[in-house]
């Protein structure tokens, strides 16, 4: 495929370097979309009843600088990306969007198609970063292709893949070129940490960012006891020690869904929390890294 020019850093200086993850606070600037810090939006766009306190919670992230905000096409049917595009109404220079294909309809045509209704729901004329959701059955080239077109007509900014496991980012960076590559989004918290072995480490050598989901279990890592411990040591929420930890690392960022105003607040928090050797060594012990291979998981 042919190479897509960038308007934008491949690697954004924020992504990879830890002093650069301040949550971003000039929003606008190309160099800072990416910051350590973003929000999720899976489950949105659900309930009705709801969407007010949604966009809110949008709005109050993007607000104090989360100005990268994920979401899919297959979040409640295109649900969520109407949320998104009411949230940014009037203030799309301040957010960085990801949105996503899913696999079946990820063939030339079926990617455009997925991309223009994506566009409609958003409310914008392109989308910063376009993913696909995760590999099926369509021949990568094909998707990389229909990529290359939407870039061409200025539909997207930049493009990139998700739930790609080692040996699938190998076959990517076959086809085309690591520095092409805007992220890899996947499964990374402190219960899933697989991805340590292999597939980090050869993301970081390829300088692709990687943008960790459900980087608190979707809740499930907040009842943990030593997270508990070590939240209450460091006068901190365990949501904030959970993504503190995620985001230790260069080249990481987080994208947790938040759907209240106080959440938000809380998560945000978690950018100025500096884990102590003590705390991460507890850590370890309570979820060991891996020492061998593992299957990239997926939620
Ligand atoms: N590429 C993929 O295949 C994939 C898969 C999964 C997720 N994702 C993306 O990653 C995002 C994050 O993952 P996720 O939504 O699965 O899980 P998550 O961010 O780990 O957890 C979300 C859950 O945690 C709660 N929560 C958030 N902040 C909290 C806090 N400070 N204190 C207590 N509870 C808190 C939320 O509740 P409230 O909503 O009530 O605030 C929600 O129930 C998704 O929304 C989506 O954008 C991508």
């Amino acid at each position: 495929m042919t190479s897509i020019p960038r308007p934008t850093p491949a690697v954004p200086s924020s992504a990879t370097d830890p002093q650069a993850q301040s949550g971003g606070q000039s929003g606008a600037s190309p160099e800072n979309l990416l910051s350590g810090l973003g929000l999720g939006t899976w489950g949105m766009g659900e309930n009705p009843d709801k969407a007010k306190l949604e966009i809110a919670a949008l709005q109050r992230g993007i607000d104090l600088g989360m100005c990268l905000i994920d979401t899919a096409e297959m979040y409640a049917d295109g649900g969520a990306e109407e949320i998104v595009g009411a949230a940014i109404a009037g203030r799309r220079n301040a957010v960085c969007l990801v949105s996503k294909v899913m696999p079946h309809h990820a063939d030339r045509r079926g990617t455009v198609a997925a991309c223009e209704r994506s566009l409609r729901r958003l409310g914008v004329d392109c989308i910063d970063l376009y993913l696909l959701h995760w590999l099926g059955d369509v021949p990568l080239a094909e998707t990389l292709e229909a990529f290359t077109l939407l870039h061409a007509a200025g539909k997207i900014a930049r493009w990139g893949v998700s739930n790609f496991d080692i040996d699938d980012m190998q076959e990517l960076v076959g086809i085309a070129a690591a520095h092409e590559v805007a992220t890899n989004q996947v499964l990374y918290n402190l219960t899933r940490r697989g991805v340590e072995f292999d597939l980090l480490p050869w993301c970081q050598q390829s300088r692709i960012p990687v943008m960790a989901y459900s980087p608190i279990e979707q809740g499930r890592l907040l009842s943990s006891p030593p997270l508990l411990r070590i939240a209450e040591r460091r006068g901190a929420s365990p949501a904030q020690i959970a993504l503190a930890w995620v985001l230790r690392r260069p080249g990481v960022m987080a994208i947790p869904k938040a759907s209240s105003l106080a959440h938000v607040e809380q998560n945000h928090g978690a950018l100025s929390l500096r884990l102590e050797p003590e705390d991460l060594a507890e850590l370890d012990r309570a979820f060991p890294p891996p020492n061998k291979a593992v299957r990239l998981e997926m939620l």
